[in-house]
């Protein structure tokens, strides 16, 4: 889809379609107020015969209004004037996407993105209507023999800006949007895509074709004869019992001056989860081809960048290998030696995400990063916790934590921070190596950020637990994108002055 910002009348808009709110209970928005002038109380009479109340959501389609040059005005509810915030904004603008994306419109002007938002200027309602209408229009149908069909798809939507002056900024904040658009879709799909198709060396050709496509994204991949020389024992402990080979991916993208240390974000990527020797049970554990996402949001992410030429220098890290179970994988009780040169006694073979986050920590080291963020499904218990809203964070570090927060609060890609005090470390406590790779059921999540910490001395860490916010259930079940938006946000707050 295409997107163009304008500052104009609703009446006056050549356009298949002109979409104004009204929010509950029947009180026009500006720009309905506006388009019912222009068509002598039209609007008006519709809402006092009661079909339109405004409430959040609620769409109705007219035809051929009076005194206007669109073929149609969609009305929109908007909820409460006084409880129009992030969530209703994006609400709206979502129904009123996937409502023109199945009408006869091929191209719509929208003014919802002229309402207030509490807290937010006009390039959050500009960037965030982006996001929401791309989200909207997403389908996945790559594995179905006969794509459905939209009939005539919306191609093109226009965002109206309250003032001439705020062309600018919204045609940057659109920019913003698309990108981040962009780089969720990369995301969805890959984390969409069946476990036999999407493997750790499917994961590598795509990286490579953003690479290409890219060009200020350079990609290795390394193999498991390089993985076996880098020493990364723990990682290569999970693979043992596949037959599909390992790959560990790097993304270096350099576009901030020389001297300023990289973000480095690694990514969880078992592209499937059986659980190995420690056998999940057999209910849902379809939903462990998802166990890539945390990779996926990497890969979403340095598109992201790249796209708009982010003036920041950042490496993305993803160790990628299937976690299943054979007469040559790993069992519990086994010791093996990371990376680091830890020894690690695997209790569970179904806490695997740490074992290959761990050795991706390790090499992380060599960037003398500015800090590193890892992003992994990493524990059904933080699905407990904090269920499909918020992801969690931890970190070694208050501050990152406090921006990771704030990023994904901006992004409305929700984040929330959870201890990572000492007090936590003894469960992982080990009679036969360094220490195990799993302590008691309780604090589940926090315990396995316990184990990742002892990788991530030498540098600034924060680590997203995203188990519980990377996919959906039930009938939108699906990936969703996350966190790439709070992750690009995040890193567009470390631009710097370019390389020159
Ligand atoms: N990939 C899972 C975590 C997961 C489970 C994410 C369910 C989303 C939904 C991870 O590898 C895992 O199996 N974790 C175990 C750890 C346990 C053995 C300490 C878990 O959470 O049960
Ligand atoms: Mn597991
Ligand atoms: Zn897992």
């Amino acid at each position: 889809m295409e997107f163009t910002i304008k500052s104009g009348s609703p009446e006056k808009q050549r356009s298949a379609c002109v979409v104004v709110g009204v929010f509950d209970n029947r009180k026009l928005s500006l720009s309905a107020e506006l388009i019912d002038r222009a068509s002598n109380g039209y609007i008006s009479e519709i809402i006092r015969r009661g079909d339109m109340e405004g409430k959040l959501g609620a769409t109705l389609l007219l035809h051929n209004v009076r005194g206007t040059l669109a073929d149609r005005v969609l009305l929109v509810g908007l909820g409460k004037e006084r409880d129009f915030r992030d969530k209703e904004f994006r609400s709206a603008v979502k129904s009123a996407v996937k409502l023109l994306n199945e009408t006869g419109s091929y191209e719509a002007v929208i003014y919802v993105t002229e309402e207030k938002v509490k807290r937010r200027e006009v390039a959050w309602r500009v960037e965030h209507a982006v996001v929401v209408a791309m989200e909207a229009v997403y389908r996945f149908d790559q594995m179905k023999s006969e794509k459905a069909e939209v009939r005539r798809p919306l191609r093109k939507l226009t965002l109206s800006v309250p003032q001439r002056s705020d062309l600018t900024s919204g045609e940057a904040a659109a920019a913003r949007g698309l990108a981040i658009a962009h780089g969720m879709e990369l995301a969805r799909d890959l984390g969409n895509l069946p476990g036999n198709v999407c493997t750790p060396k499917y994961l590598g050709e795509r990286a490579l074709e953003i690479a290409k496509e890219f060009p200020d994204v350079k990609v290795t991949v390394l193999e498991r004869k390089e993985i076996e020389e880098l020493g990364m024992g723990s990682f290569l402990s999970v693979t043992n019992g596949s037959y599909e080979p390992p790959r560990f991916i790097v993304f270096e993208y350099n576009a901030a001056t020389k001297k300023q240390r990289p973000v480095v974000l690694v990514g969880k990527g078992i592209t499937f989860d059986s659980g190995g020797i420690s056998l999940k049970p057999g209910h849902d554990m379809d939903h462990m081809k998802f166990d890539m996402c945390g990779a996926a949001s990497v890969f979403g992410t340095f598109r992201a960048i790249a796209e708009l030429k982010a003036k920041v220098n950042a490496v993305g890290l993803v160790a990628a290998c299937e976690n299943m179970p054979s007469g040559r994988a790993t069992k519990p009780g086994d010791v093996v030696t990371s990376m680091s040169g830890q020894t690690i006694e695997i209790l569970n073979t179904d806490a695997e995400g740490r074992l290959i986050l761990a050795d991706a920590l390790t090499y992380a080291e060599r960037y003398e990063p500015e800090a590193v963020v890892d992003i992994a499904t990493l524990t059904g218990a933080m699905v407990i916790a904090l269920g499909h809203v918020a992801c969690g964070v931890f970190s070694n570090n208050d501050a990152l934590a406090r921006a990771l927060v704030s990023a994904g609060d901006d992004a409305y890609d929700r984040a929330w921070q959870l201890p990572l005090w000492d007090d936590y470390q003894d469960g992982l406590q080990s009679n036969f190596a360094d220490f195990a790779n799993i302590a008691g059921r309780a604090g589940g999540s926090i315990t396995a950020a316990c184990f990742l910490s002892r990788f991530t001395k030498k540098y600034d860490w924060a680590h997203l637990d995203i188990a519980g916010v990377a996919w959906l259930e039930g009938k939108e079940k699906g990936a969703t994108g996350r966190p790439v938006p709070l992750l690009t946000t995040w890193l567009l707050t470390q631009e710097t002055a370019p390389a020159s």
